[in-house]
């Protein structure tokens, strides 16, 4: 083991364990120390889900890149293995950027992007090339054939400098990936490579182009089938915002088609790229396939222009819960894993309720606002871990608001309003900010003859939010005080609801 990995296994071992027992979300997956982004290498090894991760463990910034590692049964209790690759060779002495992971002959094969570093007659040369590691669940040893893919092998017309963050997989005999690239003039793009022995590849085209407002390039790709189609997922950087999409700066999308696998040509079926999350935390998403066919989607839950780590946190950032995902008329539907039933606690169902004001008067300056204008509270309903779906029933409301983590002067905000079907969340008001960031995202939402579904999973800082069965679906941090748990109901006008709120309780 080098220096470098020794080092940060002992580091991570030793200052994880200063972090005050309570601090971190309890079912999604935390940085162990330091800093996390993009899941890599989401597969399944020996019977058991691998979660690899960005991370630099010794800074709540980004630095040189090292993949941290944990494992799963469930996707809901998270088991923390030792750092998986630190930045110890030539050709990745920079860093080990995203990848992917597959079991294959008994072992773990993990494709990744190195990171080199070189100056040439005064000038500073970056490399990206994609490089191998073969392990057990555990440790890893890097191959001596690295790099394993190098840039002079994209056609003439593709940028030889940003190329990265390999998605693996196989097909019958053959290891296939796809990687993210850009076109000299700035456009995004998925390549396709193939492999008898993951050491050695050959390009086999550019398997989709973005057009000019779909990024400049396209990190972490994903290529699956589902349910009949073919779908490509990426994250391009410099999304031009387009009606309320992509306003994250750097966007996820998903591309809905059809794939020849012996000629390799991917069309497009939908011909726009669609949003995957509608954010404001949300990037590099990456799938894998478990053993009973579903597919699953797991994101880092933070973007790269929002910063709202509490100062005092030795710890920064968290994944999405598990997703599954379905398409249904093109349309990609997530929801979160159903292993998070078996987490269930305390259950309330209201039946139906009325409301008539309240709430909505955060908007207006100054806070607080008098406590009988603060919105209706139901008893039991209430807390930072629980999954709760709220069915809003057709009316003639101009607003309806659900408040979490809510105190007498704070509240993050998700508001429906039917005369424009937009759906916002809101924590202009929610407390804990350290800074001015993006405050609010909102999408459109199709109502079902007036009635719209809202299922929001809370884990502390996080709210995920799956609207009318995972149609559309929002990644949102509020990092505030947890003593702040009260959940209020509010409206413009009457609305009628019913919630089924479910505690979450994991030992
Ligand atoms: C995406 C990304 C990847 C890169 C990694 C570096 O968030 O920029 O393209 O591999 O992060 O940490």
């Amino acid at each position: 083991m080098s220096e470098k990995l020794q080092r940060a296994r002992e580091f991570e071992l030793l200052e994880s364990g200063k972090i005050p027992v309570g601090q971190k979300p309890d079912f999604h997956f935390c940085s162990p120390v330091g800093w996390i982004n993009d899941p890599n290498g989401f597969s399944c090894f020996r019977g058991e889900y691998h979660l690899f991760f960005q991370y630099h463990p010794y800074s709540t910034k980004w630095g040189p890149m090292h993949w941290g590692h944990a494992k799963t049964k469930d996707f809901i209790s998270w088991e923390l293995l030792p750092c998986a690759m630190a930045p110890d060779e030539e050709w990745d002495g920079q860093g080990c950027f995203s990848g992917s992971a597959l079991e294959d002959g008994g072992r773990q094969i993990l494709l990744y992007t190195g990171v080199r570093e070189s100056e040439e007659g005064g000038k500073r040369l970056v490399s990206q090339t994609q490089c191998v590691a073969f392990g057990d669940g555990r440790d890893f040893i890097k191959s001596e054939k690295n790099p394993a893919i190098c840039p002079d092998l994209l056609p003439e017309d593709s940028d030889r400098k940003e190329f990265r963050d390999p998605k693996i997989w196989k097909e019958g005999s053959r290891f296939y990936a796809v990687v993210g690239n850009k076109t000299k003039d700035d456009c995004g793009q998925a390549v396709l490579f193939s492999s008898e022995d993951v050491e050695n590849w050959a390009f086999e085209t550019v398997l989709e182009r973005g057009k000019r407002e779909e990024g400049r390039m396209w990190e972490c790709p994903d290529f699956f089938p589902l349910d009949g189609r073919q779908v490509l997922i990426a994250s391009p950087q410099f999304m031009e915002a387009k009606g309320l999409e992509f306003h994250n700066g750097n966007g996820t999308i998903y591309l809905v088609g059809s794939y020849d696998s012996e000629t390799h040509e991917f069309r497009r079926i939908v011909p726009e790229a669609r949003a995957i999350d509608y954010d404001p935390d949300f990037y590099a998403p990456q799938t894998l396939l478990t053993p009973d066919g579903r597919r699953v989607m797991i994101g880092w839950m933070k973007s790269w222009d929002n910063d709202l780590t509490p100062e005092g946190f030795s710890w920064c950032g968290f994944m999405t819960i598990t997703r599954e995902l379905h398409l249904k008329g093109d349309k990609l539907y997530q929801l979160p894993v159903r292993e998070l039933e078996n987490y269930y606690g305390k259950a309330v169902e209201t039946g139906p309720v009325v409301v008539e004001g309240g709430s909505f008067v955060y908007g207006r300056d100054p806070l607080p606002v008098p406590s009988e204008e603060k919105g209706l509270e139901i008893p039991g309903i209430r807390g930072r871990q629980f999954d709760m779906t709220v069915w809003v029933k057709a009316g003639d409301y101009r607003r309806f608001e659900i408040d979490l983590a809510a105190d007498d002067s704070h509240k993050t905000m998700l508001y429906y309003e039917p005369g424009s079907s937009a759906l916002t969340f809101d924590r202009t008001w929610s407390g804990g900010q350290i800074h001015d960031t993006v405050s609010s995202r909102s999408c459109y939402v199709a109502s079902r003859g007036g009635e719209i579904e809202l299922r929001i999973v809370m884990d502390r800082y996080g709210v995920e939010v799956f609207v009318n069965g995972g149609e559309q679906a929002m990644s949102c941090l509020t990092y505030t005080d947890e003593k702040a748990d009260r959940i209020r109901f509010g409206s413009q006008g009457r609305a009628e609801f019913e919630a089924a709120w479910r505690e979450l309780k994991i030992e």
